[in-house]
């Protein structure tokens, strides 16, 4: 453990990893009482819009190699990860802001949410989503709450250690994802809430599987139960053990088992999703819980993140200052060393016949830290970890989205009260997500091999079936006068392999790219981008930029450069790169329903839609909220844009090269 941060993160153990989520107060952002009309004028106080921009580290004396050769065999290499779902790279959303991400209800489906998970589903055929956290363990469904909402926050007894409120949700929260689902195929996690074992509340498990059939993936049981006697928490007696969790499970199985009310189904329980802090992963597999209670576990789940932003968020441990670490997640050490603690136990799960699951991570825990969580940097470490977990048998990592208090966000709906007039953030991690799958592809057969040379430049080969489609190339260096651009060459077979040749004539690069690593927004992947704050509808906009390289027939290799910084996914066949490039049209939206605060649909008019036809049709409603009008005037030229958004939105388009 090389990081200064982890040697923290042991001293304030059972208070760093944990993913803390405040709640109070959820409206943080203000008026700088400055008119400039840009959204750049505005000030903000959220997390998730924070400016704070860190220096790039100094390119390193002597530069990375400039030239680094990969040679490539047809058939196989050795080390190759177990073949990979492009699912692979999901999303974890905090229970206590789903109706924020998801919808209002479920008939008020949040449009952009719906374009980040289609923009997914193009590529690979389906997503995978958690909702759950912290805020799940004292959830309870209830049949109904006042004035018809789906999901309450019960803030009046929101004093508990972790300052996470109790949280009461209707069905519609399930009728809300499977109208997301049939929409975008989104299949899901949720988590039974776990603090109260006497009995468990076992409404979602019933209602769970019944409202969304095979959709539902799984259900977590324990959200790092390593913790829950750590002070300052008090959820289980001191003392409290993985043997002790293993009888939880028990009881959960037992009393699932003696519910007439609840679908049996084998498979439905996600553990031990420890922080593995207190308890090692070994700790809770050497009780036996994987063996005596195999038919009834989905698969086995951690949860990490790389460091922990306590102390500047709640005043837990030690500060670290952003700037200092910034380096350490820049370097293929960090993902190298931070999956070096499962490869034991994905082995452990593949033995055992089940997935292994990163359940939640993110760059830093405690909201993550400014100016790295939110930077380029964080696209690059969130890919080069994606890749690590794949390489050593991680099935599925699931990537944390905390709300208007976290740095780190995939994506962030804008404020409510300014829901009406702007749109959404899209972070690092979502790009990262984006890559992943057209990394990965929808084959269900591509394995992973680290093939890194520098721990500054990693680089990854994609086999499927024998055959090698596509090379990542990281350059984790930022450097403006070129000195640290690497060129990459390879050959597939051929010369001294003794191998027929295989390298193909031209190959296709899309590269994921920013001026620097600590730059925020804008960011671009294969030309296209979300833009900065609040400019997002979850559509890519802009012309895609590939390039076609051609290659050396002569030498059977090809050539690629990897500038300081960048990403660079090498498709080596147009199948490769078409099979992630499907113009296929999601599903052809019409009209959104506009209602007091923000852009919404309404299920039933997709569903009854028809493309462009269906948008003659069908008008929602568009009248502004009132609390927008002020603004008009402020900031005519994005609040007309909004408008447009709201009411014109199209197809979901991803445009072939
Ligand atoms: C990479 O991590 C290992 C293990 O912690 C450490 O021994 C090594 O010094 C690190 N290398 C660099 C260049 O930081
Ligand atoms: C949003 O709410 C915050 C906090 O309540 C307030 O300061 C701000 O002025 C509101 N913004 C708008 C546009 O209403
Ligand atoms: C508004 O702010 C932006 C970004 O800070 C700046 O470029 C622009 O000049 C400002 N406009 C006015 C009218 O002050
Ligand atoms: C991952 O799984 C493959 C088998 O599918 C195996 O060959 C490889 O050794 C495994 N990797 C690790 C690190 O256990
Ligand atoms: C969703 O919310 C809207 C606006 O508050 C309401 O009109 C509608 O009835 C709600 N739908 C459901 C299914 O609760
Ligand atoms: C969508 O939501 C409605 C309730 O508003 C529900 O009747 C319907 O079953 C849902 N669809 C799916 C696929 O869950
Ligand atoms: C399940 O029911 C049986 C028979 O009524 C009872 O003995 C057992 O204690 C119950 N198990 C749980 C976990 O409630
Ligand atoms: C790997 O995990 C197994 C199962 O928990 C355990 O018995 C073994 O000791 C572990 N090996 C190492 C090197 O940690
Ligand atoms: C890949 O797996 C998914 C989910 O298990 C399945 O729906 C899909 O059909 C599979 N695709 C291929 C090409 O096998
Ligand atoms: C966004 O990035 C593109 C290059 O990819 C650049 O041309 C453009 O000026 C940037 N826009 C903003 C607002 O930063």
């Amino acid at each position: 453990m090389h990081l200064p941060v982890l040697s923290l993160l042991l001293s304030s153990v059972g208070l760093a990893s944990a993913q803390y989520t405040v709640y109070q107060p959820q409206q943080q952002v203000i008026f700088g009482g400055n008119t400039n009309s840009s959204i750049q004028g505005l000030t903000t106080a959220s997390a998730a819009y924070d400016p704070t921009l860190l220096q790039a580290p100094t390119p390193p004396d002597p530069p990375v190699p400039t030239n680094q050769f990969v040679q490539l065999y047809s058939g196989g290499m050795d080390d190759l990860s177990m073949p990979l779902s492009g699912a692979f790279f999901g999303f974890s959303i905090e229970m206590s802001i789903a109706t924020r991400v998801l919808g209002k209800n479920s008939s008020l489906l949040q449009v952009p949410f719906l374009n980040l998970m289609a923009n997914i589903k193009e590529r690979v055929g389906w997503v995978q989503v958690r909702v759950g956290g912290n805020t799940q363990e004292s959830a309870e469904l209830v049949q109904s709450l006042p004035n018809g909402i789906t999901l309450a926050k019960d803030l009046s007894s929101a004093f508990n250690p972790t300052g996470t409120p109790p949280l009461a949700y209707t069905p519609d929260l399930l009728y809300l994802m499977g109208n997301i689902s049939s929409l975008t195929n989104t299949r899901w996690y949720l988590g039974v809430p776990f603090f109260n074992n006497t009995p468990y509340s076992l409404g979602i498990v019933q209602q769970g599987q019944q409202i969304l059939g095979d959709n539902l993936i799984a259900f977590q049981a324990g959200n790092e139960p390593d913790l829950y006697a750590q002070p300052p928490r008090t959820h289980r007696p001191p003392g409290y053990g993985p043997f002790d969790y293993m009888g939880d499970i028990g009881m959960l199985v037992g009393q699932v088992a003696n519910n007439s009310l609840i679908p049996k189904k084998n498979n439905l329980f996600v553990v031990p999703s420890i922080s593995a802090t207190v308890w090692t992963p070994e700790e809770v597999w050497n009780t036996g819980i994987v063996g005596t209670y195999s038919s009834s576990l989905y698969g086995l789940a951690v949860e990490r993140y790389l460091s922990n932003n306590c102390a500047a968020r709640y005043g837990i441990g030690t500060a670290i200052n952003p700037q200092d670490v910034f380096p350490s997640y820049l370097t293929h050490n960090s993902s190298v060393n931070l999956v070096s603690s499962y490869v034991n136990s994905s082995q452990f799960a593949m033995a055992s016949n089940k997935p292994m699951l990163m359940f939640e991570t993110n760059t830093a825990s405690c909201s993550g830290f400014p100016g790295i969580s939110d930077s380029f940097g964080a696209a690059l470490w969130s890919l080069d970890w994606a890749f690590m977990m794949a390489f050593r048998n991680f099935s599925t990592a699931l990537f944390h989205v905390g709300g208007q208090n976290a740095y780190y966000n995939p994506f962030t709906p804008p404020p409510t009260n300014q829901s009406a007039f702007r749109q959404w953030t899209i972070g690092p991690v979502y790009y990262s997500a984006l890559v992943m799958a057209e990394a990965l592809g929808p084959s269900n057969a591509s394995r992973v091999l680290d093939i890194t040379q520098n721990l500054l430049t990693p680089i990854y080969v994609i086999y499927e079936n024998g055959t090698p489609t596509k090379l990542a190339f990281f350059n984790f260096v930022t450097d403006p006068s070129g000195a640290n651009d690497y060129t990459a060459t390879f050959a597939v077979g051929g010369g001294s392999t003794g191998l027929p040749g295989a390298t193909p004539s031209t190959v296709k690069v899309k590269y994921l790219s920013a001026p620097s690593v600590s730059v925020k927004g804008n960011f671009s992947w294969g030309g296209q981008t979300f833009g900065n704050n609040f400019e997002s509808d979850g559509r890519l906009r802009g012309a895609p930029v590939i390039q076609t390289v051609n290659c050396n027939t002569q030498a059977n290799t090809c050539q690629v450069k990897v500038p300081a910084p960048s990403f660079a996914l090498v498709f080596l066949s147009d199948v490769a790169l078409m099979a992630v490039s499907s113009a296929t049209l999601t599903f052809p939206t019409t009209v959104v329903t506009r209602t007091r605060n923000t852009v919404y649909i309404d299920p039933s008019l997709l569903a009854n839609s028809n493309g462009d036809y269906g948008f003659q049709n069908k008008k929602g409603r568009t009248s502004l909220s009132s609390d927008a009008r002020p603004l008009r005037q402020a900031s005519s030229g994005s609040f007309a844009h909004a408008c447009i958004v709201a009411v014109l939105f199209q197809f979901l388009t991803y445009l072939p090269w």
